[in-house]
């Protein structure tokens, strides 16, 4: 036997267990036969020996060795690169699809729940859903809703001031959501039938009262808009929202934007709370004409009505929570109980 046939032969005897050898084992084999010292370069040296005649063939022989060799390495190196990806990526497959009611998975904040809830009710009412600023000007969280400089309206309200400079137009943290209706009138064309919900913020504190809470606001505009619409919308949104047994009363009250105005209550026990008693929820009333004019609309030709409540109070309302605070404190063994709401 050649040299060459004694390399070869080596080489093909290998070949049974090539498909299961391991990186390292490739290596070793790269460096066995083609590496510098290895056995097929190796060959080259018998090449002055020969007769001149022969080393034509010789040569290539000894070429064609080594890029089988080569060649065969590298497909395996390749092959065996590819299968360990895909087992990795298997091994840390991530099932997107899975559902999340594992013991750990999320839920919707009860808060964020009923908010879903009222604007799927609302715009199923014909409503749009817009937005409206946390920082506002003193101009459209009172002046504009026609609540005057020095009206005892403005202490009803304790306003977090953010910026009160002589001569310049204050800023406040708004205190409540119907600073939205004089951008609403500014910015649309009635008719319109509008609902926004947003944090509201007032120097506050007890078990119905956070100095941060959520309101909703709703504003329609229209002709022909009476006292009937505004009823009928609110008993809509508290029969679906507690049930067709639930009992909503309107109080007269007074509001500087509206008139009439009224405040609405809840009957604890028909909404299912362990108490007597009614719970405000918010208030109401037709847009005041002075309201229609800021927002620059004629107020001869169009009316509307106007409601803001707070969605702390409803979702309080719904699941008979007693403190305000435990919607935003974040304790686990409180959110907790709300799994599933979503
Ligand atoms: N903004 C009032 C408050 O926070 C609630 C309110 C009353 C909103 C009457 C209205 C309304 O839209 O018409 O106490």
């Amino acid at each position: 036997m050649t040299p060459l046939d004694e390399v070869r032969s080596a080489w093909a005897s290998l070949a049974p267990t090539l498909n299961a050898a391991d990186e390292s084992t490739l290596v070793e084999l790269r460096s066995r036969f083609v590496g510098k010292k290895g056995e097929i370069p190796g060959l080259m040296r018998h090449l002055g020996s020969l007769p001149p005649e022969e080393k034509p063939a010789y040569g290539s022989a000894v070429q064609a060795l080594r890029q089988e060799v080569e060649g065969t390495l590298d497909r395996l190196q390749v092959e065996l690169r590819s299968r360990a990806l895909a087992q990795r990526l298997e091994s840390e497959r991530l099932d997107l699809s899975l559902d999340g009611d594992g013991a750990d998975a999320g839920t919707l904040h009860p808060l964020l729940a009923l908010r879903d809830e009222i604007l799927d009710l609302f715009t199923g009412m014909g409503f749009d859903v817009a937005d409206a600023p946390e920082i506002d000007t003193e101009w459209f969280n009172f002046s504009a809703l026609n609540v005057p400089d020095d009206h005892p309206a403005r202490d009803m309200q304790d306003t977090f001031f953010l910026s009160r400079e002589p001569g310049q137009e204050a800023v406040v943290l708004r205190t409540h959501t119907s600073n939205y209706q004089i951008h609403a009138l500014r910015d649309r064309k009635p008719p319109f039938r509008l609902l926004h919900c947003g944090q509201v913020y007032r120097c506050d504190a007890d078990a119905t009262h956070a100095p941060m809470f959520c309101q909703v606001e709703g504003l329609v505009l229209d002709r022909g808009i009476t006292f009937a619409n505004l009823k009928a919308t609110l008993f809509t949104m508290v029969r679906a929202l507690y049930g067709p047994q639930a009992v909503l009363r309107f109080r007269p009250s007074f509001f500087p934007f509206t008139e009439p105005s009224a405040e609405m209550d809840v009957d604890c026990r028909s909404v299912g709370l362990d108490r007597d008693g009614w719970m405000e929820i918010g208030g109401c009333g037709m847009v005041h004409p002075k309201v229609l004019e800021n927002g620059g609309l004629d107020a001869s030709e169009f009316q509307g009505f106007a409601f803001g409540f707070g969605l702390d109070r409803m979702a309080m309302l719904r699941h008979g929570i007693k403190e305000i605070a435990l919607l935003t404190n974040g304790d686990m063994r409180f959110l907790r109980q709300f799994r599933g709401l979503a």
